[in-house]
């Protein structure tokens, strides 16, 4: 029975097993292979035996029928392809040569391991095998999970179960699922993962701590994975070592330093630390009047001599900036440009607040010429619904990258910049996703979203993907190859985030969820401590309208996109529809584009996102015949939630605007019961 552990890499029985099997009789691999080899060949053999129910041989020669992996040190010349140096050290060819060879070609064993996984993908998803002419290298050189993983096994935002690693277990048990993991990984690209939460503790970083890592990876460096750690920056301070942190005293930066050459020894290719400082209560450098850039600099220097990096984090707000949240990170970063070591990158959150179903890009993309900017999306569902609600977020992840920042008068998007297109070349360059990994049977809380890990890893590996090619792609290895069923599944994927953006927080309103777990509606909190946390900061409704000035008039945001792009969203008329109250406080009775008045629009588009949820179950119904009985099940139960909630989200949304505005409901909405 089908209960989606094995994710995308399922390798069912597929109906060309014939050509499949022609295609792999046996496999010729180089000789002593690494366990990078061994983890390739093993997952070719794998795969095969479950599409074909054969599995293949070893070779030592090549000939019809092999699959023959090498670098170009170990193959045969005839069979090295042209141009290897330009796929750089993790891409890979997987091509088919005359005499009926495929070869899979890379110039390191990490590549060969994402060929063997590109050739898989290619087989399962029933491409012609006899005239295979990939190329692909990663765009990014970090592509990163974040786990917000706590020591306890809690995971923060997390709603797939308690942390996969298994702390108190480790580092003896070495639990069997670390594997599965790391395939699922390699078998999207990704290459790092942060063990630990954000929200760090001092422990982590000791040696007790450090040797459970340690024995995470090395169960994952055969696949291409190095590990990384979130760094509280207090830490020497708190374990009393040292008598401050703050980073420009000798010792504090002498104890880190001694702290990363501990930590290299036991993990060699330790990837380097994660900080979250001065954010939410975190301590930070600014605790002694330091900069972002002093702290992350000091950190750095520690890693630098074993190649390591430091991810700081631009998620930055504090109480003290009562009239615009969305400002401070700006703020704070865009007078640092220049100003961070050569191995800092600034992770940046795709948008200004925090991970609302839509948010416009962050202006410090494209702000930042001489800073590495890394992208943090959360693959996590924290304001959408959690792992209940179906939303596929290649089409959210997408709509950031492809945004133009207009720094550049032949137009620049947010990908070009995370790929690098405005720094100097050599600097890294990166992707984070906050993990939806838990110790659930289906690893993320629910089947489709396991599409939300899939489309991240596959968008860092290259951002400028289409977010629809990826669900098709996911879809016909998770659930069916059937061409009307998958027509469907990918219909569903594409139109969910649209939808929960109608049922919560339509043409631009955010951050009007419940306070702390931020599930389910709350527009009407006005009373907790901080303003900048009650959802009327950010809706700012009253008798005369509803929205946020973020123009000149109100907190002048816009004052910190490119030029062209802030003339262009200073008028309302001009602002995309999508993001219409993000920056404006408009009347109930504006005029919209579609004839109607913005209360009824709004109406309109809350009773649009009940409709897109029944849509979305309606479709599902009708795919049962496709779809293996307990997941199609599984899904249904959560598609019944879904449409109830949307109903909630609804009905609490309007009945408030509603008291708030004074105004009937516009014809044809029905009333909140
Ligand atoms: C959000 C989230 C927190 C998290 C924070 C962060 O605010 O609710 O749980 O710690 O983001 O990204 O640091």
């Amino acid at each position: 029975e089908e209960d989606g552990y094995e994710l995308w890499l399922r390798y069912r029985p597929v109906r060309e097993a014939g050509v499949v099997t022609r295609h792999a009789r046996s496999i010729v691999a180089p000789a002593n292979p690494s366990p990078t080899v061994r983890a390739a060949v093993a997952e070719l053999r794998r795969g095969v035996k479950g599409m074909t129910g054969r599995e293949p041989g070893a070779a030592t020669r090549p000939g019809a029928g092999t699959i023959v992996l090498g670098t170009p040190a170990t193959l045969p010349a005839a069979l090295v392809p042209a141009g290897m140096a330009a796929l750089g050290p993790e891409g890979y060819v997987v091509h088919s040569a005359a005499g009926g060879i495929t070869v899979i070609a890379a110039n390191s064993d990490t590549g060969l391991l994402y060929g063997a996984f590109a050739w898989l993908r290619a087989a399962s998803t029933g491409a012609a095998l006899a005239g295979l002419a990939q190329r692909s290298a990663p765009k990014l050189q970090l592509r990163v999970l974040n786990h917000w993983d706590n020591l306890d096994r809690t995971v923060e935002r997390g709603y797939a179960g308690e942390s996969i690693w298994n702390w108190w277990a480790l580092p003896d048990v070495r639990d069997r699922r670390y594997v599965d993991y790391a395939r699922a990984n390699a078998s999207l690209g990704i290459n790092g993962t942060v063990l630990n939460n954000v929200n760090s503790k001092p422990e982590i970083l000791t040696a007790p701590w450090l040797a459970k890592a340690a024995a995470l990876a090395d169960v994952l460096r055969p696949y291409g994975i190095r590990v990384y750690l979130s760094a509280r920056f207090s830490t020497p301070l708190e374990l009393k070592e040292t008598a401050t942190a703050d980073p420009l005293a000798p010792e504090v930066a002498a104890w880190w330093r001694a702290k990363a050459d501990e930590i290299y020894r036991v993990i060699p290719d330790f990837g380097g630390f994660l900080v979250k400082a001065n954010s939410e209560g975190q301590p930070g450098p600014q605790d002694y009047r330091r900069s972002h850039a002093d702290g992350a600099n000091m950190l750095a220097a520690a890693v630098a001599p074993h190649g390591g990096v430091v991810m700081w984090r631009a998620f930055v707000y504090a109480a003290e900036n009562p009239v615009d949240r969305a400002m401070q990170a700006y703020d704070e970063f865009k007078p640092l440009d220049g100003k961070f070591a050569a191995n800092v990158l600034v992770q940046v959150k795709n948008g200004p607040i925090d991970f609302q179903p839509r948010e416009p890009f962050h202006p410090l993309f494209g702000a930042m010429p001489a800073t590495p900017l890394m992208m943090e999306f959360q693959v996590t569902k924290e304001y959408l619904g959690y792992a209940t609600h179906l939303a596929y977020l290649g089409t959210m992840f997408e709509e950031t990258l492809r945004a133009d920042t207009e720094r550049s008068p032949g137009g620049l998007t947010v990908a070009q910049v995370v790929e690098g297109a405005q720094g100097r070349p050599g600097r890294p360059t990166g992707m984070a996703g906050v993990a939806n990994i838990g110790s659930e049977r289906t690893w993320s809380g629910s089947h489709f979203d396991q599409a939300n890990w899939y489309a991240y890893g596959r968008l860092a590996w290259d951002p400028q993907a289409s977010s629809r090619a990826i669900a098709r792609e996911w879809a016909a290895q998770t659930f069916t190859r059937e061409p009307r069923a998958l027509d469907g599944i990918v219909a569903m994927m594409m139109d969910s985030r649209e939808a929960v953006v109608n049922y919560m927080t339509p043409l631009g309103l955010h951050h009007i969820m419940g306070t702390g777990h931020h599930h389910g509606p709350a527009p009407w909190v006005a009373d907790l401590e901080r303003p900048d946390w009650n959802p009327v900061y950010y809706h700012k409704a009253g008798r005369d309208g509803i929205g946020f000035d973020r123009t000149a008039a109100g907190s002048n945001a816009l004052a910190q996109y490119a030029p062209s792009l802030a003339r262009k969203y200073a008028d309302p008329r001009t602002t995309p529809e999508p993001l219409l109250l993000w920056f404006h406080h408009l009347p109930w009775d504006y005029p919209m584009p579609s004839g109607r008045t913005l209360w009824a629009e709004l109406a309109n588009r809350y009773d649009q996102g009940v409709a897109q949820a029944q849509a979305l179950r309606a479709q599902w119904t009708a795919l049962r015949p496709y779809i293996d009985a307990r997941r199609h099940e599984d899904v249904a139960t959560l598609l019944d939630v879904q449409v109830r909630e949307a109903q909630w989200w609804r009905d609490a949304c309007l009945a408030y605007f509603q008291s708030v505005s004074g105004r009937p409901l516009p014809p044809g909405v029905k009333a909140p019961p």
